[in-house]
């Protein structure tokens, strides 16, 4: 596996492989590797002949109260784990490779990114949509994968390869969770205590939701209700929001028919967690 923190040189390097007739599968990350990004690794593996990851804090994603200076970092085992993974190139750069002084080029999502995480992290979605443009810029994937963990974030970047023309095919990976159902987070380690526990009813309420609708629940208030009911029970937890959405067009719905969106996020103490489910009905 190669290492690279210039953003030049490793364009430079895989452009050379591209012209080579070779396709170039990318996960980008912020590190901290869980086995929900070891996923999204062997999805990206099985569809390329070059595979690339990258590991980057994205500062710009970041609100200034949020967590960016204790966000986890070890690059040692992430370096280790992507070695394993089957990693051919690493991109690690530092945030003056990709944010250089005088940087003044943002790419901004209208629609899909003002709702949700969007409406209550303002700016997120402007760091993500400019980094992952960046990222693509200088990887050139053929392919790249994201995670069903962040449903917004797949669907924000669907849009961006489609209203930019980015050549590049976005394969979206399933939620990998823990075995009792906590989808897997860089920040869960940020959980202490009965907060771990406690966590565990962002995925019971979205099982809840799921099961309501399989029994032919059809008015998304109702489902909504019974989830928020759900986390009035727990102790330690504030609802930052529960959403029953259209996943297509991230448009609030109250009749529950085509391929929906329930999405939550919950402060557990003082740990902003995020979770989702995708219905079809
Ligand atoms: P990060 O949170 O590190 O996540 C990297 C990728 O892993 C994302 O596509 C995310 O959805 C996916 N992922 C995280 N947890 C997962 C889980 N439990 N199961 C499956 N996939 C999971 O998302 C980002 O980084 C950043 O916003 C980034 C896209 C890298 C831009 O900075």
């Amino acid at each position: 596996m190669k290492i690279f923190d210039s953003p030049q040189k490793l364009q430079k390097e895989l452009f050379g492989l591209k012209c080579d007739g070779k396709k170039i599968g990318f996960v980008p990350t912020m590190g901290y590797l869980h086995d929900g990004h070891l996923s999204l690794l062997r999805i990206a593996r099985d569809k390329s002949d070059v595979l690339v990851a990258s590991i980057f804090v994205n500062p710009t994603q970041f609100g200034p109260n949020e967590d960016l200076d204790s966000y986890p970092r070890d690059f040692k085992s992430d370096e280790m784990l992507c070695e394993k993974a089957g990693v051919d190139y690493l991109f690690y750069p530092t945030n003056e490779a990709m944010y250089p002084d005088g940087y003044s080029t943002y790419v901004d999502e209208h629609v899909l990114s003002q709702v949700l995480c969007g409406r209550k992290r303002p700016g997120h979605f402007r760091g993500v949509v400019t980094v992952v443009a960046k990222l693509f810029n200088i990887v050139m994937p053929d392919v790249a994968v994201f995670g069903q963990k962040d449903a917004q974030q797949v669907r924000v970047v669907q849009q961006l390869v489609r209203d930019l023309n980015f050549p590049v095919e976005v394969i979206v990976g399933p939620i990998v969770r823990e075995v009792d159902g906590l989808a897997m987070s860089s920040r869960n380690t940020y959980l202490k205590g009965d907060d771990r526990n406690r966590a565990l009813v962002l995925n019971q309420s979205l099982l809840l939701a799921k099961s309501m609708i399989e029994s032919g629940e059809s008015n998304a208030l109702n489902v909504k209700k019974a989830m928020l009911n759900k986390f009035k029970h727990v102790s330690g937890i504030s609802v930052d929001y529960v959403e029953i959405r259209n996943y297509d067009t991230l448009d609030e719905i109250e009749l529950l028919d085509g391929i929906i969106l329930i999405a939550v996020a919950v402060m557990v103490g003082d740990v902003r967690l995020i979770d989702n489910i995708i219905v079809w009905n």
